[in-house]
């Protein structure tokens, strides 16, 4: 039986297990990825690991998250990063160069590699044929200091792409009709391989875009074979002596197969404020803009300004819409000054912004209360953009600019009816990414040789081994869908804490209900509910560690999303799962205790625990878990049972 394309790099990388859907596998990672937000607690953990030297073939910190240097805390964190790379033998990018899916995409990924990254969009080099997980910064320190990682071998669906994208249709609708299809939890356990003859049509980079956004279907990860336009794409990075031809045999099977025809597509937007509450562009049209933001790490490359800049050419944007173009490199930014395309935009009454996620995160270009905003990017959850209550649209570069043409979301098709002099600029590919490096620092050129930590960068809390005992009060209900942004807000007051778990624990779920943090702490222990998909978007590990900062102990939940479930094992918070009707009946201030001996039921591999609620009544609680998982969450969470490992020899 022929191999699928996802089953060859995981062969080729395999150091534990076997490749059957559903086992646990380890495998070997060549590249790690990390960025601000996440990478300061990746480096305090590889260093309480007592690592001294970085192991993978390329690991790269990009500082693209909170890039603006509000105090002195973000800037010593960016400072600490620089050290931290330059002390372990990493690339380091500083701030204002640009998104780390992008950077890395132009600088380091590719074909048949592996890549892991602390950040929930690192597949986007899937597009280039490299296989690229996100995951919590535990698993990439660990990963980085020349560790397995371990994931359950995920189903691989084959999407067939056929035909073309007619004009005005763009690879955000391909992903978009995806989430259409599929929903936010479609992807869920699996990776979604790209085939047939649909692809060839597609360039790198728009392969990109979709690969980015599998993340919003819950996917693993997204992968496309190589081709000859992914050997164009290398080559004009100067990189071609990197492509090999990587791809699925003929026979390969898969577990399952979803057709796409391109050439059925039109232009399609995403409502408020789910990435798959999506509708033909035309079913919203008329709907008023007040902003409209390109850039990303989906639609903020070079190819996706520079339609938007063709598309403004000669024209000025709608006087009541601001419109912000944030390139998500400096390259893009650079080589868009050099051809002119900056000089366009800024004429036509755009915004031109530093290359940074920025807006996309809440931090910079917060929409007006009551306003409407529209964002090439891949999320839309509520208050994400930094208000509460936004209403935010995620829709190509083309129908960004439309609105921002118009004032009011349009179908571009019908725009370009009315104006008559609007073409569709289509996808068009520089033979050369020009541009300079200097804002890249690789290990050779390290400024630091030794740590340097400012007053708010804290050590990294442990905690103890699982009690034997596990009963808490239910502090929270929660309902479906809840994402790390609602566990800790990534807003920029909040996330200037991250390196210090004591302070940025206080905003813990504060956002579901501000008076948590403190019944928490109060409390001292608990238990959290919520119902499916709980811990959706991004791999903020700080969405676990301050929950167990805060003495959580369990999360009795419907279905979890995968990095968060994940992660809850790395900082020993025990993730049960629970069926709806037991849902249902659990009133936040309930009394809940695991009546099994929970360090023995986990470490025997025991599935089912009987859980009572108010001494009154009961129900089961699973437990899904590899062996590996299992000691890990007794041993009180991954830095403790990484030591103990590194102790036993
Ligand atoms: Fe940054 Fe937003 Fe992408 S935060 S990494 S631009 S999803």
């Amino acid at each position: 039986m022929g191999q699928t394309l996802t089953e060859k790099i995981l062969e080729d990388h395999l150091l534990d297990g076997e490749l059957e859907t559903g086992e646990e596998i380890g495998i070997e990672i060549d590249q790690v990825l990390t960025q601000d937000t996440t990478g300061t607690m990746v480096w305090l953990q590889f260093e309480a690991l007592d690592l001294d030297e970085v192991q993978t073939e390329i690991a790269a910190q990009y500082c693209d998250h909170q890039t603006y240097q509000f105090d002195f805390k973000n800037t010593d964190d960016h400072r600490f990063l620089r050290s931290a790379a330059g002390t372990f033998g990493a690339h380091f990018s500083r701030p204002g160069n640009g998104i780390c899916h992008n950077v890395h995409k132009e600088n380091y990924a590719a074909p048949g590699k592996t890549l892991l990254g602390s950040d929930s969009h690192t597949p986007t080099p899937g597009g280039l044929g490299e296989l690229a997980i996100g995951a919590g910064g535990l698993d990439i320190a660990v990963a980085m200091g020349g560790g397995a990682y371990y994931i359950e071998m995920p189903e691989v669906v084959n999407v067939r792409l056929e035909g073309e994208l007619p004009e005005w249709a763009t690879a955000k609708d391909v992903i978009l009709e995806m989430l259409r299809r599929l929903s936010v939890k479609g992807g869920v356990g699996k990776v979604l391989e790209y085939t047939g003859p649909g692809v060839e049509t597609l360039s790198a980079p728009e392969r990109t875009t979709i690969t980015n956004m599998g993340t919003e279907l819950g996917a693993t990860t997204s992968i496309f074979p190589t081709d000859e336009r992914t050997e164009e794409f290398l080559e004009s990075l100067g990189r071609g002596e990197e492509y090999v031809e990587i791809g699925p045999d003929e026979d390969a099977e898969y577990d399952d197969e979803i057709v796409v025809d391109l050439s059925d597509l039109e232009p399609l937007i995403a409502q408020p404020s789910m990435p798959d509450n999506v509708v033909p562009v035309r079913d919203v049209a008329g709907t008023e803009v007040d902003q409209v933001i390109i850039g990303s790490c989906t639609n903020g490359a070079y190819e996706d300004v520079l339609p938007t800049a063709k598309m403004l050419e000669g024209r000025t944007i709608d006087k009541k819409t601001d419109m912000i173009v944030a390139p998500a490199s400096k390259q893009a930014s650079e080589m868009l000054a050099r051809e002119g395309w900056t000089a366009e935009l800024m004429a036509a009454g755009v915004n031109v912004s530093e290359a940074t996620c920025g807006p996309c995160i809440g931090i910079g270009h917060v929409p007006g209360s009551d306003s409407v905003s529209l964002r090439t990017f891949n999320r839309n959850f509520e208050g994400r953009s930094g208000i509460e209550d936004d209403s935010v649209y995620l829709c190509s570069p083309e129908v960004a600019t439309a609105a921002a043409i118009k004032g009011e979301i349009v179908d571009p098709r019908d725009l370009a009816d009315e104006l008559g002099d609007l073409e569709d600029p289509g996808f068009e590919m520089p033979e050369e990414y020009t541009g300079s490096k200097a804002d890249l620092i690789p290990p050779e050129d390290a400024v630091d040789d030794e740590l340097i930590k400012g007053p708010n960068i804290a050590d990294v809390p442990l905690k103890d081994p699982l009690d034997a005992h596990i009963q808490g009060e239910a502090l929270l209900k929660m309902e479906d869908n809840i994402t790390t942004d609602h566990i800790v807000p990534a807003s920029s007051d909040i996330l200037m804490y991250r390196s210090n778990i004591p302070k940025i624990s206080e905003f813990t779920l504060s956002r579901v209900d501000d008076t948590f943090p403190e019944r928490a702490q109060a409390a001292d222990g608990g238990v959290l509910v919520a119902g499916e998909n709980y811990g959706q978007g991004s791999s903020r590990e700080h969405a676990a560690l301050c929950p167990m900062y805060l003495g959580i102990e369990a999360v009795f939940a419907e279905s979890f999303a995968r990095i968060h479930k994940a992660n809850l094992f790395n900082f020993g918070i025990v993730p049960y799962t629970i069926d709806e009707e037991t849902y249902e009946k659990i009133e936040q201030g309930d009394d809940i205790e695991v009546v099994d001996d929970v360090q023995e039921g986990i470490a025997s591999g025991q599935n089912e625990f009987t859980i009572r609620v108010n001494d009154d009544w009961e129900a089961t609680a699973r437990l899904d878990a590899s062996e590996r998982e299992r000691d890990i969450v007794v041993a009180g969470g991954k830095l403790s049972y990484t030591k103990q490992q590194a102790e036993e020899g």
